[in-house]
C-alpha cells in the first residue's frame, strides 16, 4: 500500500518491546514519528537508534512520539537494546515494534522489494495529531539518517500549520519565514502589521512568530 501525504496513517497492532500497541490509541492527542529499521544487530541501525533516544527530550518537548520498527522478534529487540545502551552510552528509551510477520512494513510500504527482498529500507514517517501523514522520507540502508532533520521538520510543520507562514531552505528555528504567497499584501497587513522584507513581490520574509515564545513549537 502506498502512503502519502495527508493520508490518514494506517492504524495497527503491533507486539513492541514496551508491550502491545495498538497505533491511534498510542499517538492519544500527540503527533508521532514511525521509523524503520532494516535488522537487528546491524552497525547502522544500532548509531540510529541511539542518536534518537539521546534526542528524545527534544521529541517530549515538541509533544512527538517516537516509534521504531525492525522484522525480528522482541526477544532480538531485547538483546540489541544491550548493545546500543553499552555502544550508543543511552537505553531505549521509547518502544520498538517487533513486526515479524511484516504487516505493519506492508501497510506503510517500508519494503522494497527491488532495493532489499526481505528487510524494510529506512522509512520515516512524521503524523500529526489528527492521524494525517505530514512527511515520509526513504533513505537505503546503508545510510543513517539524520535525525536532527526530522526534528527540524516537525517545528516546520507545527509552525506553518499555525501561522500563514513557509519555511525556506535550510531555515531553522529562529531564522526568517516566508510569508504565504496565496497571501496577498492586504491580507498580510492584517497577519504581519510590524510589515515584512520583500526581495520579490512574492517572496516576503518576516521574523519567525514562534521565537517570540523561545523554544519551538
Ligand atoms: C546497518 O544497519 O548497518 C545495515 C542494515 C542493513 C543493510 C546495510 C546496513
Amino acid at each position: 500500500m502506498t502512503v502519502r501525504l495527508g493520508d490518514t496513517a494506517p492504524d495497527f497492532s503491533a507486539t513492541s518491546t514496551e508491550g502491545p500497541i495498538r497505533f491511534h490509541e498510542w499517538i492519544g492527542d500527540d503527533w508521532a514519528i514511525l521509523f524503520s529499521h532494516p535488522k537487528d544487530f546491524t552497525p547502522v541501525c544500532t548509531t540510529e537508534l541511539g542518536a534518537v533516544a539521546k534526542l528524545k527530550p527534544e521529541f517530549d518537548k515538541r509533544g512527538v512520539k517516537v516509534l521504531g520498527l525492525s522484522v525480528d522478534g522482541v526477544e532480538d529487540h531485547e538483546g540489541w537494546s544491550r548493545d546500543i545502551e553499552a555502544t550508543q552510552g543511552v537505553a531505549l528509551n521509547f518502544p520498538l515494534i517487533a513486526d515479524k510477520d511484516r504487516s505493519v512494513s506492508e501497510a506503510y510500504d517500508m519494503i522494497h522489494p527491488n532495493a532489499e527482498a526481505t528487510q524494510t529500507v529506512r522509512s520515516v514517517f512524521v503524523i500529526d495529531n489528527n492521524k494525517k501523514i505530514r512527511l515520509s522520507l526513504t533513505y537505503p540502508a546503508s545510510t543513517g539518517r539524520n535525525f536532527d532533520e526530522i526534528l527540524r521538520v516537525v517545528d516546520s510543520l507545527k509552525l506553518t500549520s499555525t501561522n500563514s507562514v513557509a519555511t525556506p531552505a535550510n531555515w531553522k528555528h529562529g531564522d526568517d519565514v516566508i510569508i504565504l504567497a496565496a497571501l496577498s499584501d492586504e491580507q498580510a497587513k492584517e497577519k504581519f502589521p510590524d510589515g515584512w522584507r520583500a526581495e520579490r513581490p512574492y517572496l516576503r520574509y518576516v521574523p519567525d512568530p514562534s521565537a517570540r515564545e523561545g523554544s519551538p513549537a
